[in-house]
């Protein structure tokens, strides 16, 4: 038996040091499968000998069974409460710290003049309790209550990790009541919502709520799965030790007896100046503490002294809680509008009765996005609760539901449902949130992509929200790359409605920028109130950085295909896939009007890249921006094609990227054959499968169907080797291998025009090489050529090829 008596101390002991490094000290000593191999004995143990199980066990920690209610603890020493001292920060920003320094005052007068040292601490946004603790063992634990009495939450509080079941130590105080404040870190909070969320259950509004909730559960075992934190800031009784003389020794003897101290976060000052510092110092670090606070709690350091200055009713005169401004406060909202971020995000905005929160005044908040807005269900008229955490965007937490307005008018349901039996309940005034289909400064549609939560206005360059962006993407490095034009500047000549379209830039000229910097400068000394002093006549301005700024922009007038196309600022169009289009359409002719279904046939493009272009370019809008740079002189150069579409686009492909007409590969190639294998057959054959039929005979897939007939008509035709950087069809993709000395042509030229039209020059022949051009003196490439059977041509029949129109 004394075995068992003897592992089973050890145990305890073993797993109570391993919880307290694992979960005070955050520094584990031992991995967890050690720990729970430990765990697992000691319960095995207590389970066959239940009296032998220790007041400190770890396995306390479980919790245990429910119980019909709390027995009630009387408080031999009140818990009492504290003063406060808040105003709001002034206007600038700045504090308003006249209460504190009255405070001081106070307290220096009742110490007869004396200076007292104070010590600074966070007041946690949790539940008061007290813990008794008898030899060294938690014995008790009771909440606050009225002060006098509390409950006695005992089984609840020996789950709490950061709570000692046993204090650390060799020389342990006889008696000892320690008093501090249980709550949920934030980290906690939001898992512990999600997952109620996650499980239909409720969710709890903040941080104290859900330590609270959780604190007060009959059953223990609920207690132990939240994860609740125990801060320790004071001594009620002590007995059977020396008494510390300050609470700052007081706070130190406490965590070498086993418990946590919010590190870092308190301090002790010889004066009030200190302490204030301090306070701003927390204000700001506020947002990113893992636990909430409230404001922090300025004492008296010294016992003695605090014995001195006593109490005034229920709360002493040696200490006082220095609020922060409540970080959520109730309002109502006016109405939702939606606002149209740079990039086109569209956010919806609760319009708010103005309320104080945070330490300013709110009178918007964001609601995210419409999925956030219905699963808060936020309407018109709702009471809710808007948060404003430091410095973070204001916010609409949650709906007080009970406050939504109802519709009253009981007449018009009446007159609706004359025949209705009973009366039905009575509904919402405001219907649930939508987002508008249009953008409320454009007028384009808004859209938002399946995985997507944000939505966003179609318009691009034809919403004056994104223009500023659309003109400093078109201006950058990988896109038009206008060298001397600042972000700033556009920024300023958008403002000021000098550049509405990308063309607008190729008009500026020197007044007007000078206009631009004008309007700008006089807007800054606006802002900043300072006075212009002019004397005598105007002195002409240098016009240099103007100069810079029109001769950057002038030199961006002949952009590669691909660089203008991703300055255009088609969504999901990227470098990469800008190069493909160029690669494949070889002019900005062809790539304004590719049908949906061959973008969708290229390379690395899949169907929401595919429509979006095909969307960009069916607005006429953007066709007239186009139409328009094209007029100021920007001319996107030719390129060769080296994606060429009968490569990539084939019928069976094309055929099967059709939108709404589900079909695989092999089946459209069945389709493709079927129809001899010419698209007006396709388009107009009878005897064609039903569903096919059914699908071409809507409109707009038939135009579908004729723009991809013009299209690939078109494509080849379009080409002209003469205009050098068109490709050529018979001539791309095609390797040539130039030997001899042409009549006319120089070598370099020659293979600058097989290049221009799309295709390779080699140095040498082989199985791959498709021509060999051979002149005067041809040696052994043309001996090869003629072996291995590939066709030679001389200079005449090399310029007909390259003048070959289909
Ligand atoms: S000292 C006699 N220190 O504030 C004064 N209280 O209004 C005893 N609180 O119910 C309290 N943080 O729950 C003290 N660092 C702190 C505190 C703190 C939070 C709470 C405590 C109490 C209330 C008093």
């Amino acid at each position: 038996m004394t075995q068992t008596t003897d592992r089973i101390r050890a145990l305890t002991d073993l797993l109570n040091r391993y919880a307290y490094e694992y979960y005070t000290l955050d520094a584990p000593t031992v991995p967890d499968s050690e720990y729970d191999t430990l765990f697992r004995e000691l319960e095995a143990l207590e389970a066959s000998h239940p009296e032998l199980r220790l007041p400190e066990s770890p396995t306390l920690r479980v919790g245990g069974a429910p119980l019909e209610g709390f027995d009630s603890v009387r408080h031999v020493v009140p818990m009492l409460s504290l003063n406060n001292a808040f105003s709001p920060p002034n206007e600038d920003g700045t504090f308003d710290h006249s209460e504190m320094l009255a405070f001081d005052e106070r307290v220096r007068n009742g110490l007869s003049g004396a200076q007292p040292e104070y010590i600074i601490e966070p007041k946690f946004d949790g539940l008061a309790v007290s813990l008794l603790y008898q030899n060294g063992v938690l014995v008790q634990a009771a909440t606050r209550g009225d002060g006098s009495t509390g409950e006695d939450v005992t089984r609840n509080i020996q789950t709490i990790a950061s709570i000692p079941l046993k204090l650390h130590g060799d020389t342990l105080p006889e008696l000892i009541e320690v008093r501090g404040e249980v709550l949920m870190l934030k980290a906690d909070f939001a898992a512990l919502n999600e997952h109620q969320a996650a499980n239909g259950q409720k969710t709890f509004a903040n941080p104290r709520n859900a330590a609270a909730g959780s604190l007060r559960q009959l059953d223990s075992r609920v207690t132990a799965k939240r994860r609740l934190h125990f801060f320790a800031y004071g001594i009620a009784r002590l007995e059977g030790v020396k008494a510390p003389q300050q609470h700052s020794a007081e706070l130190a003897y406490l965590n070498q007896l086993g418990f946590s101290l919010p590190e870092g976060n308190y301090r002790v000052f010889p004066d009030i100046h200190g302490v204030l510092a301090f306070y701003e110092k927390m204000s700001k670090k506020r947002p990113d503490l893992p636990y909430e606070i409230d404001g922090m709690v300025i004492k008296v350091n010294s016992l003695a002294q605090q014995e001195t200055l006593g109490f005034v009713s229920r709360a002493p005169r040696w200490a006082i809680a220095h609020k922060f401004p409540a970080e959520e406060a109730l309002t109502v909202v006016v109405t939702i509008d939606v606002q149209v971020g740079r990039t086109g995000a569209v956010t919806p905005v609760a319009r708010l009765q103005p309320v104080f929160v945070g330490g300013v005044t709110v009178t918007n908040a964001t609601l995210h996005n419409e999925g956030e807005t219905q699963r808060k269900d936020v309407r018109k008229g709702d009471t809710v609760v808007v948060r404003r955490a430091g410095d973070v965007i204001p916010e609409v937490v949650r709906v007080v539901f009970e406050r939504r307005p109802m519709q009253t008018d009981t007449t018009v349901s009446a007159a609706d449902d004359l025949f209705a039996e009973t009366v039905a309940d009575p509904q919402p005034l405001y219907p649930r949130y939508h987002l508008p289909e249009r953008c409320p400064i454009c007028n384009s549609p808004i859209e938002r992509e399946e995985s997507e939560a944000v939505a966003r206005c179609s318009g691009g360059m034809l919403c004056q929200a994104q223009r500023a962006q659309g003109v400093i993407h078109f201006a950058s490095r990988k896109a038009m790359d206008i060298d001397g034009l600042g972000q700033k500047q556009i920024e300023q000549l958008v403002g000021q409605d000098l550049v509405k379209h990308f063309a607008d830039l190729y008009r500026l000229d020197i007044p007007t920028l000078q206009q631009m910097k004008e309007n700008a400068d006089a807007e800054e000394a606006a802002e900043t109130e300072t006075e212009k002093v002019s004397d005598g006549p105007k002195k002409p301005l240098p016009t240099k950085w103007a100069e810079n700024i029109l001769a950057g922009i002038e030199a961006s007038k002949h952009p590669e295909l691909a660089r203008f196309l991703f300055a255009l600022g088609i969504r999901h169009v990227g470098e990469r896939t800008a190069k493909i289009l160029a690669q494949a359409f070889g002019t900005l002719e062809s790539v304004r009007h590719a049908p949906e279904p061959l973008l969708a046939c290229l390379p690395d493009i899949g169907s929401v890249v595919a429509r979006s272009i095909a969307h960009f370019f069916a607005q006429p809008e953007q066709q007239a921006m186009i139409d328009e740079l094209l007029a100021v002189g920007v001319v996107p150069q030719a390129q060769k094609i080296s994606l060429p579409l009968a490569q990539y686009a084939e019928p069976k492909k094309w055929i099967n990227r059709l939108p709404e007409f589900k079909i695989s590969e092999t089946k459209a190639a069945a389709l493709w054959d079927l129809a001899g294998q010419n698209i007006d057959n396709l388009i107009n054959d009878q005897a064609l499968p039903a569903d096919w039929q059914q699908w071409r005979s809507q409109p707009a897939n038939r135009a579908i169907l004729h723009a991809v007939k013009d299209f690939l008509s078109r494509m080849p035709s379009e080409t002209d080797p003469t205009d050098s950087g068109d490709t050529n069809a018979a001539v791309a993709g095609k390797t040539f291998v130039l030997t001899g000395t042409l009549p006319t042509l120089k070598r370099d030229d020659a293979q600058a025009m097989v290049e221009a039209a799309g295709g390779k020059v080699s140095g040498s022949v082989s199985k791959k090489t498709d021509y060999v051009v051979a002149g005067e003196a041809a040696g052994s490439k043309l001996e090869k050529a003629l072996t291995l059977g590939i066709t030679v041509l001389d200079e005449a029949q090399f310029l007909a090829l390259l003048s070959h129109k289909s």
